[in-house]
């Protein structure tokens, strides 16, 4: 065992020096087998290397959250401008048209709710089932610090396994639970754990001092989640700066779907994250296309 006496903070992550993506655009994947790379090419814009995927996974675990009540008529109308879909098999066999060319990260665990202990979850989804569902990506969160921290990386590890046998990649999801402090050691520790396990690319938050070192310290992408639903222009804010700093791209779910406008403010994230368009020109973009379609 390492010697616990003298654990050091990380301080040099070479900011100036990004990492060499190896002639791949999704970083730290470059020696993948050809089934990871074609589904990571799917996942991750070609052009850009970076991805805007939506999240409406939410109610495996807190049931018909807001803006999620009827999937068939808030999400599906937006699904169109994502990169990729992140939900549950359930809704995808329920509401999502088998026609709509979305690539798709599969929620893969289930077992609490948000009436219990968040992080006792286990993988949930057979691969045969994933491979049915035509899965480009296998999706569970990391607990560190948490009650079933074990078993989180276990289940991850287990899903890395599984995933590679059929060549899909795994996205491990930081989950915070509702003790753990949202800072950039907290997350660099929880999103490097989570790659050197072997995931493929990580979801973690937007801190505001280190994110940069956050993704720096991360071999392979990291893309945030958008957490509680800000105004518009602060979520586009994040985005913007998630990216510049290293993110390559967003999981984003309320922020999306909770705004005034959600197809206005999917296609706006999108510009963000695809064209580094600066927030407040996003900004006059989603409230352009919000007054074309009041307008019709
Ligand atoms: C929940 C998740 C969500 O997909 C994640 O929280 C992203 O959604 P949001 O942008 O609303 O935070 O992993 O299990």
């Amino acid at each position: 065992m390492a010697d616990m006496e003298d654990l050091r903070d990380g301080k040099d992550f070479g900011l100036d020096r990004p990492q060499d993506k190896g002639g791949f655009i999704v970083k730290g994947n470059a020696n993948g087998d050809w089934g990871i790379k074609r589904r990571l090419s799917r996942l991750f814009n070609p052009d850009t290397g970076r991805t805007v995927m939506l999240a409406f996974d939410h109610g495996y675990m807190q049931g018909p959250t807001s803006g999620l009540e009827r999937i068939d008529l808030t999400i599906v109308p937006l699904a169109q401008y994502a990169d990729v879909l992140m939900c549950t098999r359930g809704v995808l066999r329920s509401l999502i048209p088998p026609t709509l060319n979305v690539p798709v990260a599969l929620r893969a665990t289930a077992g609490a709710s948000v009436l219990t202990e968040m992080s006792n979850e286990a993988v949930s989804v057979a691969m045969e089932d994933a491979v049915r569902l035509d899965a480009c990506a296998l999706a569970a969160q990391i607990y560190i610090g948490a009650e079933f921290e074990h078993q989180s990386i276990m289940n991850i590890s287990k899903l890395i396994n599984e995933g590679l046998r059929f060549g899909i990649p795994t996205l491990a999801v930081t989950g915070v639970g509702k003790e753990m402090a949202r800072n950039a050691r907290y997350f660099g520790l929880a999103t490097r754990i989570a790659a050197e396990i072997g995931s493929h690319y990580v979801k973690s938050y937007f801190v505001e001092e280190g994110f940069e070192s956050i993704c720096a310290g991360c071999p392979v992408p990291i893309v945030i989640a958008g957490g509680k639903k800000l105004p518009e222009q602060d979520a586009l804010d994040m985005a913007y700066r998630a990216v510049d700093q290293g993110a390559a791209g967003v999981d984003m779910g309320r922020n999306i779907f909770q705004a005034d406008d959600p197809v206005a403010m999917i296609q706006a994230v999108s510009r963000v994250v695809h064209e580094l368009e600066k927030p407040q020109r996003a900004y006059e973009f989603y409230n352009d296309l919000k007054a074309q379609s009041r307008a019709a």
